[in-house]
């Protein structure tokens, strides 16, 4: 037997994903990491290009992959556990790191408990499996990430079962609860914290607020869950994220350890008894083999960090070099989506433009993200740039010169 027309079939398929413009570019592949230079943050080597460049694509927003601690944390608990886990976590493939890794991260998010994941993507899915019965509603931001669309089709969610609400409003938000038979005894209502196509976030204590008031006409009450994959580290005064900036904490926090900490895996925080539910229930924590342990201790590591004066010094600067960035465009007469977060969408409005800006950027050296229909509606399309604690105002100024002269 051969693969020939299985393959035939699938280049169809690819094929047609080519003509509504939702398949995925050639992957670059990164050849070096160029250490920052006097006044200027770290460069890049890619495969086949000899300019350096300067990634304004990352979601690293502490930069803290190449942190000495980090990293050191990572050799040390290799050499003391190896490289894998060898089973999963209930047949002995649990470690000190990764409960270590649990203690920390639900200390830092102030919840009683943790369970990690390999990402993010797999705790989403993991969460919809463990807490959803036949009686569970689930209610949902249009906008939501991709993770969370995905959980709901695994858990095999009916579609009375579910409702979605527009982007931030909360008065569609309150329809949806309406909207909930009587018959349903538990509601979760699940938003990311930062929006990461738009650098906006979900109005948390506005959602938490409203929620609460339906809480006592179902038998489990109405939940709430953020997911602050791109809010977490590096929002908020201490990095706590979204519900540290909005001043409200979601009953379930959901994350990741894989762009502001700059390490990988995921997480969800919650009580005791949720993440004893999650750990018997949630097949993506059951039947996979977890993180390694160097990801854990460099995990582990990259939160203390975050929560020291360094980590501080770090946000702050973080603020700085993103408000620079912001300020740039406006001055330029750019339009943007206003806001403090390092995810800063330059709205482009015209695919052609945004897709001649991208390839301009990349041969003067810049890696930026365009997102053009249907990824974004047609007269959304944007340019994401992405601040990250490493650039210096050099950077920062370079790019908005670059962007000058285009
Ligand atoms: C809101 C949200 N959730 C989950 C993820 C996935 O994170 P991970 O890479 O840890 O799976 C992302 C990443 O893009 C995200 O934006």
């Amino acid at each position: 037997m051969s693969l020939d027309k299985l393959d035939r079939g699938l280049n169809l398929e690819i094929d047609a994903l080519k003509k509504e413009g939702r398949s995925k570019n050639r992957e670059r592949v990164i050849t070096q990491y160029i250490p920052p230079k006097g006044r200027f943050g770290p460069r890049y080597k890619l495969s086949g290009s000899d300019n350096e460049f300067i990634r304004l694509n990352s979601n690293s927003y502490l930069s803290l992959s190449f942190h000495p601690e980090v990293m050191k944390a990572a050799d040390r608990a290799t050499l003391e556990f190896g490289v894998g886990p060898g089973a999963v976590r209930f047949i002995d493939g649990t470690f000190t790191p990764h409960v270590r890794l649990e203690e920390r991260i639900a200390a830092f998010v102030g919840k009683p408990a943790a369970k990690i994941f390999n990402s993010a993507y797999t705790s989403n899915c993991g969460l919809a499996l463990s807490i959803t019965n036949k009686k569970t509603h689930w209610i949902g931001d249009r906008l939501n990430h991709n993770s969370i669309i995905r959980a709901m089709r695994i858990t095999d969610i009916p579609s009375a079962n579910k409702g979605i609400y527009n982007h931030n409003d909360m008065d569609d938000l309150q329809r949806c609860l309406e909207e909930v038979s009587p018959d349903m005894e538990r509601v979760v209502v699940v938003f990311d914290g930062i929006f990461s196509m738009r650098g906006d976030y979900a109005p948390i204590s506005k959602i938490v607020e409203i929620c609460k008031a339906y809480d006592h006409k179902f038998k489990d009450g109405v939940i709430t869950v953020v997911d602050d994959s791109h809010g977490i580290g590096a929002y908020g005064k201490t990095g706590r994220g979204t519900p540290e900036y909005a001043g409200a904490w979601p009953d379930i926090i959901v994350g990741t350890f894989g762009k502001a900490f700059g390490v990988n895996g995921g997480f969800i925080a919650g009580s005791t008894t949720l993440v004893e539910a999650v750990r018997q229930k949630a097949d993506t924590y059951i039947y996979t083999n977890p993180l390694s342990t160097a990801d854990c201790a460099a995990a582990t590591a990259a939160i203390d960090v975050c929560d020291s004066p360094e980590g501080l010094e770090r946000l702050v600067h973080l603020g700085v070099v993103t408000q620079r960035f912001r300020q740039g465009l406006n001055d330029l007469g750019l339009e943007s989506i206003s806001g403090p977060h390092p995810v800063v969408p330059l709205m482009m409005r015209n695919t052609a433009k945004t897709h001649d800006l991208v390839q301009y950027l990349f041969e003067k050296g810049v890696l930026v993200v365009g997102l053009t229909f249907p990824v974004v509606p047609k007269g959304d399309e944007t340019i994401r740039f992405q601040i990250n604690a490493c650039h210096t105002n050099d950077d920062i100024d370079c790019v908005l010169s670059l962007i000058e002269k285009f």
